[in-house]
């Protein structure tokens, strides 16, 4: 389950219902799904086939067309990053900037862990989301973020588009984010 901290203050928010509501005072969607609906050797599973993507894609067919018809997402895919990623820690690096897009940017994670780093309003400033198989989130556009992985290096997430395009990232050069 999504767990929040806020970088100023170290502040933690935990709870579905907690997490729910500072995310919508951010502006973030947030939603559950059932990751035990995927079948247990893809609850644990990093290095997927297409024919595993596609089993991740249809077990959650009916969350996803739903959550696409209400936000007007057209195409989706599965990725998945761990060790086994070639130059993984060179794509952490790459991910690990200040960036907006112009259209939302959804994860539906399905197994294993991550984060975004979300600049909130004035007053909270940056926090972390932490994502955990069937937490879904949606970074409105033009909200700076990044996103990178926890600990354990290991996910699997759904991603929601409206336009392929829509996706390139724009670095957002902010002299008050501190790693
Ligand atoms: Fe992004």
């Amino acid at each position: 389950m999504a767990e929040i901290r806020i970088r100023n203050t170290d502040e933690r928010i935990q709870g579905e219902e907690n997490v729910r509501a500072f995310l919508e005072s951010q502006e973030v969607l947030y939603e559950h799904w059932n990751p035990s609906k995927l079948r247990e050797e893809l609850q644990e599973k990093f290095v997927l086939s297409d024919e595993e993507k596609q089993e991740v894609l249809n077990t959650f067919d009916e969350e996803i067309r739903d959550l696409a018809a209400r936000r007007g997402y057209r195409t989706w895919d599965v990725i998945t990053l761990s060790e086994a990623t070639p130059n993984l820690e060179e794509l952490l690096a790459k991910f690990e900037n200040v960036h907006t897009h112009t259209e939302d940017e959804v994860r539906a994670i399905t197994a294993g862990k991550g984060i975004f780093i979300i600049k909130g309003s004035d007053d909270v400033g940056y926090f972390d989301v932490e994502l955990t198989a069937g937490d879904v989130i949606s970074v409105p556009e033009n909200k700076p973020h990044f996103f990178t992985l926890m600990e354990n290096k290991q996910i699997v997430a759904v991603r929601l588009f409206i336009e392929p395009e829509g996706w390139i990232a724009h670095p957002h050069n902010d002299p008050n984010f501190q790693k």
